[in-house]
């Protein structure tokens, strides 16, 4: 892992709305203070779970997800790429290595399947190259 991370933030692993599966990326919901959430958006990033020093690959959303109706606090949702583990409850470390685009309220749940789609391709791509995998 070459790249130094935009933010480190560890927080503990809370029910979210139970969404994310059915939307088909799954997302570990964390519960941490605002003042420590960066701007609003989607990142690439590296997780360990408790003190495995093992990082996890994944995609991130920070924000209020406003596609979706009802207001609710900024929260941190991490998305694992290769793995499925029952995360409730662990203390997760996230270190936020790239920003990709602003969050954005799509019209339709299916643009923001295919948007997300499209974001954790980029973000595995980019977490490769960082990684040296296949160099
Ligand atoms: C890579 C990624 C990109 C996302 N982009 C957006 C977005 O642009 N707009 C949005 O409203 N929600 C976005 N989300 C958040 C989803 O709306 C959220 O994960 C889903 O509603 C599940 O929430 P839940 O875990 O509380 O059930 C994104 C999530 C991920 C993992």
């Amino acid at each position: 892992m070459i790249t130094s991370p935009l933010a480190v933030i560890t927080g503990v692993v809370v029910p979210g709305d139970g969404r994310g599966r059915v939307l088909g990326f799954p997302t570990a919901n964390l519960e941490c203070e605002p003042p420590a959430l960066p701007d609003d958006g989607i990142y690439a990033a590296w997780v360990r779970v408790d003190d495995d020093p093992h990082p996890w690959a994944a995609s991130v959303s920070v924000g209020t997800n406003p596609t979706f109706a009802g207001a609710r606090e900024r929260r941190i949702e991490v998305h694992l790429h290769d793995v499925e583990i029952d995360l409730y409850g662990r203390m997760l470390t996230v270190d936020l290595v790239a920003r990709l685009r602003p969050t954005l309220r799509f019209d339709a749940v299916d643009d923001l399947i295919e948007q997300t789609a499209d974001d954790v391709a980029r973000c595995r791509a980019l977490l490769d190259a960082a990684a040296g995998v296949g160099s």
